[in-house]
């Protein structure tokens, strides 16, 4: 039924070195599993080069892709596949503004991040995005339906 495949919408997320090491992994996933959206796969990892360059693709000719890859290698992160009715949007509203200056308060960068290079948490932008970054941490057999 074409209700059930939009209440079933993913989108992958990622706390990033920086949210491991401050602690926020616990309040991060609080405001994740109380705004309603399911975790239906969770690890915790250290990315290769090769992943992070995989990961970043498309900033690939940004001036910071380097730094990027350098951040996002620098210690273990927690991914994710989380699960609910337009959770790709919903997730990005509730991690605030890439650049945690402008974030709202309220929100996870709003509240606990102030800068770009050091913003604590990754979500998808886009259903696309969302399903190469799904497939490009977990096997379906990690993904709980
Ligand atoms: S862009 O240029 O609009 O495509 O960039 P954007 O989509 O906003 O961001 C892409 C990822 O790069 C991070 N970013 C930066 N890191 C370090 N320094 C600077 N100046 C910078 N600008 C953007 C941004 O957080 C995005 O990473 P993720 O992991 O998706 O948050």
């Amino acid at each position: 039924e074409r209700g059930m495949v939009v209440d079933k919408e993913r989108t992958f997320c990622m706390i990033k070195p920086e949210g491991v090491a401050r602690g926020l992994v616990g309040e991060i996933l609080t405001r994740i599993e109380h705004k309603g959206y399911r975790i239906v796969a969770l690890k915790m990892l250290r990315l290769t080069r090769e992943m992070a360059e995989k990961h970043y693709a498309e900033h690939r000719e940004k001036p910071f892709f380097r730094e990027l890859v350098e951040h996002i290698t620098s210690g273990p992160v927690i991914a994710m596949v989380l699960e609910g009715p337009g959770v790709i949007s919903g997730l990005r509203k509730l991690m605030g503004a890439t650049n945690p200056q402008e974030a709202a308060p309220g929100t996870i960068r709003g509240d606990y991040a102030l800068e770009t290079g050091q913003n604590i948490i990754h979500g998808a932008d886009s259903l696309a995005s969302a399903e190469r970054e799904i497939n490009l941490y977990f096997r379906p057999e990690e993904i709980m339906g």
